[in-house]
């Protein structure tokens, strides 16, 4: 980068630079877009983790021809030293580390202030601001992707109550985006948060995942890894039985929580743990989130029953219970993976954020006529990512010989 700018920038820069080298698929687009312009004249609103990874994705769409205003889709996410570097790229970026709950309001208010004709949301903040502040942009939207799990249910939901205003696909849902991103980049970011905020060692503890979705998933199966007795909370019988059949011990909080040594949630939903089980805890429990929202871990019940609370390495506030015990609080018990690490992979987010790119892309070109849902990735766009980030690899794809097409095509 030429001179002038920040150290702060300058830094955000050299990461961002790290990041794109790990982004192969995502490079290629931008490099075509480079040429075709696909996006010009287009404005993207983007409520996304302000990363090195999500700092490719909007120089890649404003490469394409696009204007892009970013903020962060959670307060303690973003990367102060990438958003120094974006604004610098001329990417109006409006987020601060550690930004109260006003501020991070306000700076998604700034973003519907430009108007955004495509929004980009990761957890639906910006869509329900927009459809509760302001009709009058709502009506220039044209269609929006939403990036994750939580964001998806809460868009069904304003679906299902017919209040949705536009079309949103949900890059989520894609083949390349879940099974990837929410299994192997949560599996390792949410370790790697824990190991980074206590560098504690994993062999030989008692880690509760509660939640196995694919995140769970790819929690219990690294922790797992790593040498931990891993025991799964699950209010879904079936998937509790994979976690049974996959070899997890499988228990309920209130089980678990005497034993637990290191307490991870990823349900997606309120009050996982809460009171009954602080109460049950033993010394030195650590807790962690690595849900979207920091409601899983009831830390204002923590708060509540604690006699004091100090921070006592950066990230993890000790909370000491009147008779003596202390819980450790990771991240304010916001996303460990981001708040206390990186986040995900620059090689994982590449395949999400190519789904996202290729799915504007989509949007803009093709003008497809959808309901006001929340609507799936085409199949050729998750089919092309995964073709793209193969040979990205170096792996070969066989092909079906003509006897073997044939013979799959006869019922004989
Ligand atoms: N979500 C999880 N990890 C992320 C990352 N590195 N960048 C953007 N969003 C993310």
């Amino acid at each position: 980068m030429t001179s002038g700018k920040s150290a702060l920038s300058e830094e955000g820069y050299s990461r961002i630079l790290w990041a794109s080298r790990r982004m192969p698929v995502l490079d290629s687009i931008k490099k075509r877009w480079a040429k075709e312009k696909p996006l010009t004249g287009i404005r993207v609103g983007a409520c996304l983790h302000v990363t090195t990874e999500t700092a490719n994705l909007v120089l890649a769409i404003k490469e394409g021809g696009g204007e892009v205003f970013l903020c962060a889709s959670n307060p303690l996410s973003t990367q102060d030293d990438v958003a120094a570097a974006l604004r610098d790229l001329g990417v109006p970026t409006f987020a601060v580390r550690g930004e109260d709950r006003n501020t991070y309001f306000d700076n998604i208010r700034k973003i519907i202030d430009k108007r955004p004709q495509y929004t980009m949301d990761d957890g639906a903040d910006l869509v329900s601001t927009l459809h509760c502040e302001r009709q009058d942009v709502l009506e220039g939207v044209i269609a929006g992707t939403e990036e994750t799990t939580t964001g998806v249910i809460r868009l069904k939901a304003m679906a299902r109550e017919g209040v949705l205003r536009y079309p949103i696909i949900a890059v989520n849902d894609a083949m390349t985006k879940y099974l990837f991103d929410n299994r192997y980049g949560t599996g390792q970011s949410s370790i790697d948060g824990i190991l980074r905020a206590t560098n504690c060692l994993i062999a030989g503890k008692d880690i509760v995942v509660a939640g196995y979705g694919w995140c769970g998933r790819g929690i219990a199966k690294r922790a797992q890894g790593m040498g931990a007795r891993v025991t799964v909370v699950e209010v879904d019988a079936i998937k509790a039985l994979e976690a049974a059949m996959d070899g997890f011990r499988v228990a309920t909080m209130a089980e678990a929580a005497p034993y637990g040594d290191i307490f991870i949630t990823a349900t997606g939903n309120i009050h996982v743990i809460r009171d009954e089980h602080f109460a049950l805890m033993k010394d030195g429990a650590i807790l962690a989130n690595s849900g979207h929202f920091n409601v899983e871990i009831d830390v204002q019940a923590l708060e509540g029953s604690a006699l004091s609370k100090q921070r006592i390495r950066e990230n993890v506030i000790e909370y000491t219970m009147a008779d003596g015990r202390r819980l450790l609080l990771i991240g304010e018990g916001r996303l460990v993976n981001l708040a206390a690490a990186e986040g995900h992979p620059a090689e994982v987010m590449d395949m999400s954020f190519s789904n996202q790119a290729l799915t504007l892309e989509w949007l803009v070109k093709s003008k497809p006529s959808l309901p006001c849902d929340v609507c799936r990735v085409p199949e050729e766009i998750d089919r092309e990512v995964a073709a793209l980030k193969l040979s990205s690899m170096g792996f070969g794809l066989e092909a079906l010989t003509e006897e073997q097409q044939r013979y799959l095509s006869s019922w004989r």
